[in-house]
């Protein structure tokens, strides 16, 4: 897939959870190409490094990307003003492969979530299974609950939806679903994919390492995973994934 480096225009910029901000971009040439799953690396004033950030929805004009402030960079971003150009490296990544027609939970913890909005598009019969620490932190219900007829919210202090975690959500529905995609911290993605490997079913997972370049060219990113013959390789996740089978982690 072909990147390219372009001056998107912020359409539309809302603060949807403290610290967490939705920015609507204009950027016709990446979003008609676009992978659900695949990420934009964003270039911030007087920062060297770009940022990556996940694709969250996508249209033929527009990108939708949602992020919290971590550090300097994520907060510099989210002073951007509608109408400034952001200076975009996308699309980037290996993204989910999805069969239309199976019965896919896309789950999400935390700012694990936005990706899966788009990656949820992509099939006829999306469960979404979203977890937040606590109800302040819950984002994007009503973007899912227009794509999925089902879904799932839980909080870690029962503020809001369920008590409890998304593999706890999905241990219930397992027998009823054909595969997993998922996004969220790496303790999370390992007991989801526990669970999947137990029932036999394919599991997905999106992995955020620190970047650097995002196209393969510095090593910042390399993680353990394993290659087609079961040996341990160092693979770059900006350009082999961010998304990976469960089965190629080395966890
Ligand atoms: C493929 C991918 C998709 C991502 N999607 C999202 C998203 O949709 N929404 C969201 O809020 N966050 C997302 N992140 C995490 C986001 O990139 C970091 O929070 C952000 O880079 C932090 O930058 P900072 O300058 O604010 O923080 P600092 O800690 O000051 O950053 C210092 C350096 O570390 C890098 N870095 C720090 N934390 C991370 C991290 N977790 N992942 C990668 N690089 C990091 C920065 O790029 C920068 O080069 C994603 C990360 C990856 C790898
Ligand atoms: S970020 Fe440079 S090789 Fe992946």
């Amino acid at each position: 897939m072909k990147y390219e480096i372009v001056n998107a225009t912020l359409l539309k910029k809302e603060e949807i959870a403290t610290g967490i901000f939705d920015f609507l971009l204009e950027c016709p040439s990446v979003s008609k190409k676009a992978l659900a799953g695949q990420f934009v690396h964003i270039a911030v004033p007087s920062k060297t490094l770009r940022r990556p950030i996940s694709i969250c929805d996508a249209d033929e004009k527009t990108i939708r990307i949602v992020f919290q402030v971590k550090g300097e960079g994520t907060k510099i971003l989210s002073e951007s003003k509608v109408g400034d150009k952001i200076d975009i490296l996308a699309p980037l990544g290996h993204g989910f492969s999805v069969d239309k027609s199976q019965k896919i939970a896309f789950i999400g913890g935390g700012i694990g979530v936005p990706p899966m909005l788009y990656s949820a598009r992509q099939c006829d019969n999306p469960v979404a299974i979203l977890g937040f620490r606590n109800k302040e932190m819950v984002i994007l219900e009503k973007d899912f609950q227009e794509v999925c007829k089902e879904i799932y919210v839980a909080t870690d202090d029962g503020s809001y939806g369920i008590h409890g975690f998304t593999s706890d959500i999905l241990e219930k529905i397992i027998d009823e679903i054909d595969g997993v995609c998922a996004c969220g911290p790496m303790p999370m993605l390992k007991v989801i994919a526990g669970i999947c490997k137990e029932h036999d079913k394919p599991c997905q997972v999106s992995l955020e390492e620190r970047m650097g370049c995002g196209i393969g060219a510095c090593l910042v990113c390399a993680c353990k995973t394993y290659d087609k013959d079961g040996n341990i390789e160092h693979s770059h996740v900006c350009k082999k994934g961010p998304v990976y089978n469960a089965e190629e982690v080395v966890w």
